[in-house]
């Protein structure tokens, strides 16, 4: 058992790599706090851990409201005592070239995947200090290291979780708080497999990562576990590249 029990808050974990990682997290022990604003997907994730033995509850969530975070936070230490592990996974991708995004889409999309991570880090870590660290492991995207074509929004909110990572990294380093992102390429979730009708759409898409195909959720899950776990009790202020090779070339 890798994280045998910590305590660990996983926003977005309704679906998809959230829903994975609450999953793994609670086989290696862990005690999940399946946060998201998804309360029908967010209870099937919490009984497909328990129905496995593991331990999870679900508490509703808007990443981008101060109260909402203020309240996961608090839930998670009435119930479980303590909190060592915050992923911040909660995102969403608009894609539209600059000219055609409307301002609400780029509000929306800087409000939900940059600032519920500087929410979610604000009133996590004080409670992470009390009980003597904790793991940050934050999910960006090859996008918050590359360019894409549509993503406006969507690259500059993930490029700003990579700076954002770092520079809480710096500044709770000596607290014993270790911060990190993971940068995934495309992913094989049930949403991309809706929108991808064909073999030949599958294909494109896959072409663009030098190992020739999309990840796995489990294979993202497992890089967030290596971050949230005491592995990587040496390792702080990365982005961790899980992309098949994406952004190599
Ligand atoms: N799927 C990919 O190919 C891919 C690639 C790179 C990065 N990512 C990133 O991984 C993360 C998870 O993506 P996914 O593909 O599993 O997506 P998903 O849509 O399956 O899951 C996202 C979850 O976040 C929740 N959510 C969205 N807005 C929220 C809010 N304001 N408050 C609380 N919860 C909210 C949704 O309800 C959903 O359960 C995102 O940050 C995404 O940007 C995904």
């Amino acid at each position: 058992m890798r994280i045998s029990d910590k305590v660990a808050i996983i926003t977005g974990a309704a679906s998809g790599i959230g829903r994975t990682t609450a999953i793994l997290f609670a086989k290696e022990g862990g005690k999940v706090v399946v946060a998201d604003q998804n309360e029908a997907g967010g209870d099937e994730t919490v009984d497909l851990i328990r129905t496995d033995g593991g331990q999870a509850i679900f508490t509703r969530v808007n990443v981008t409201s101060a109260t909402d975070i203020q309240g996961m936070v608090k839930t998670t230490i009435d119930t479980y005592g303590k909190l060592n592990i915050l992923v911040n996974n909660a995102g969403i991708a608009i894609r539209l070239p600059v000219v055609d995004l409307p301002e609400e889409d780029w509000d929306r999309s800087i409000d939900v995947n940059l600032k519920g991570i500087y929410l979610g880090s604000k009133y996590a870590i004080p409670e992470m200090i009390k009980n003597d660290g904790g793991a940050i492991v934050n999910i960006a995207s090859i996008y918050g290291l590359v360019g894409g074509r549509t993503r406006a929004a969507y690259a500059a909110s993930k490029g700003g979780v990579v700076n954002l990572t770092r520079s809480i990294a710096l500044d709770y380093a000596l607290y014993k708080i270790r911060v990190n992102c993971i940068c995934p390429g495309f992913v094989n979730t049930p949403l991309l497999q809706n929108i991808l009708k064909t073999q030949e759409e599958y294909q494109a898409l896959a072409d663009l990562h030098p190992i020739g195909r999309l990840g796995e959720m489990l294979e993202i899950a497992h890089g967030v576990l290596y971050l949230a776990s005491d592995e990587s009790s040496f390792v702080t202020g990365i982005a961790l590249p899980i992309d098949g090779g994406y952004t190599a070339g």
